[in-house]
């Protein structure tokens, strides 16, 4: 049976460190709360550098493990919510930088889960036989978005980003893809666009909008212990796999808390879980790639290791990939 494989990973963070205690002097918090609320010690946040810089240095350590160059490629996804522009999009800006001059190119918005959403699309459009050589990028600078004054969500997230390369395969590769939204919850994590403006506009219409990240930590919470274990078990079914063959599981990186809820709920050791929230915080749709190339570079998966990618958030969006390296 044709699946995809990923042939190579990458992934890039900005040089700047921020600390807990620096956002202490900036607000009212202080690095036990954070520590022990997340398990966040510090993140990277952009020196200027936009999503598409960030792409960019992540897709060419992508190419460069994959071993293909950038006119290979035909098809760019590159999954953000803070891109460089409404249009063009991050994935075209991308493949201007690269010279990609072969490839179709789009963004996926579908937040934390996007880099999941993304790696379903290339999935796809590999099996159907559309595109054979897919570049998909998560990537978010979200230290634009942040409301600088909510301490509640400015101390939750950094910059960077992932990448990888999916080509065709016979046998390894994706087992299986489950993906979900619950699109009423939507209100619990929201970054505001442009608010409706026009000359011919009812003045008494409230359109304010805000264009920074809003966010129900508990709601969110709560809708994403849920949906990690609905996702892995939704996903085990599909594959028939069983959860004891999976050597590492690359959840997405938002909170200790609900990783370890994860970890004790289905009975899977915490250890199973690559983690690395700790450095970089919640980096929104390049979590999992930056995981997942940390995890390949140290060894922590191998040829023939089945593991699962496993994600949540704004949408409220959901969902996980089976995939034997
Ligand atoms: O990719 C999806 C991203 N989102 C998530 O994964 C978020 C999921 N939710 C969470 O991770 C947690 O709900 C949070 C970490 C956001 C918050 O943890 P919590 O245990 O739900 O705390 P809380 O919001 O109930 O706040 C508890 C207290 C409040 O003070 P009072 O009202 O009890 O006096 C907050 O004002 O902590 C206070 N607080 C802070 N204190 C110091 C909130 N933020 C901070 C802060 N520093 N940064």
């Amino acid at each position: 049976m044709i699946t995809s494989e990923i042939i190579g990973t990458g992934s890039y963070v900005p040089e700047k460190i921020v600390s807990n205690d620096d956002l202490s002097k900036i607000m009212d918090t202080n690095d036990e709360w954070i520590q022990s609320r997340s398990g966040i010690s510090e993140r990277r946040v952009s020196q200027g550098e936009d999503t598409s810089d960030l792409s960019v240095k992540a897709a060419i350590k992508a190419m460069e493990a994959a071993n293909v160059v950038a006119t290979d490629i035909d098809l760019i996804i590159v999954a953000t919510v803070t891109p460089d522009m409404y249009t063009p999009s991050t994935a075209c800006i991308v493949q201007k930088k690269i010279e990609a001059y072969n490839a179709t190119a789009f963004d996926v918005s579908a937040a934390c889960s996007g880099f999941l959403y993304g790696v379903s699309i290339a999935n796809s459009m590999i099996k159907t036989g559309q595109h054979k050589t897919v570049l998909v990028i998560g990537a978010e600078v979200l230290s634009k978005a942040i409301n600088w004054e909510d301490r509640a969500t400015a101390v939750l997230f950094g910059d960077g980003a992932g990448a990888v390369i999916m080509k065709a395969s016979e046998n390894r590769g994706v087992k299986g893809i489950y993906t979900m939204s619950e699109g009423d919850k939507g209100e619990n994590l929201e970054i505001g666009a442009k608010e409706v403006k026009n000359p011919f506009l009812d003045e008494k219409v409230d359109n304010s909008k805000y264009n920074y990240i809003a966010m129900n930590g508990r709601e969110v919470f709560k809708f994403a212990t849920k949906a990690m274990v609905t996702a892995v078990e939704k996903i085990l079914l599909e594959t028939k796999e069983d959860l004891c063959n999976i050597k590492c599981i690359i959840p997405h990186q938002a909170n200790y808390r609900i990783i370890q809820y994860v970890s004790k709920k289905m009975d899977i050791p915490i250890e199973h879980f690559y983690i690395n929230l700790d450095k970089y915080a919640n980096t929104s749709a390049a979590t999992i790639p930056i995981a997942l190339d940390e995890a390949v570079r140290v060894g922590r998966i191998k040829k023939g290791d089945k593991i699962i990618l496993v994600g949540f958030g704004g949408g409220l969006t959901y969902g996980a990939a089976l995939i034997e390296w």
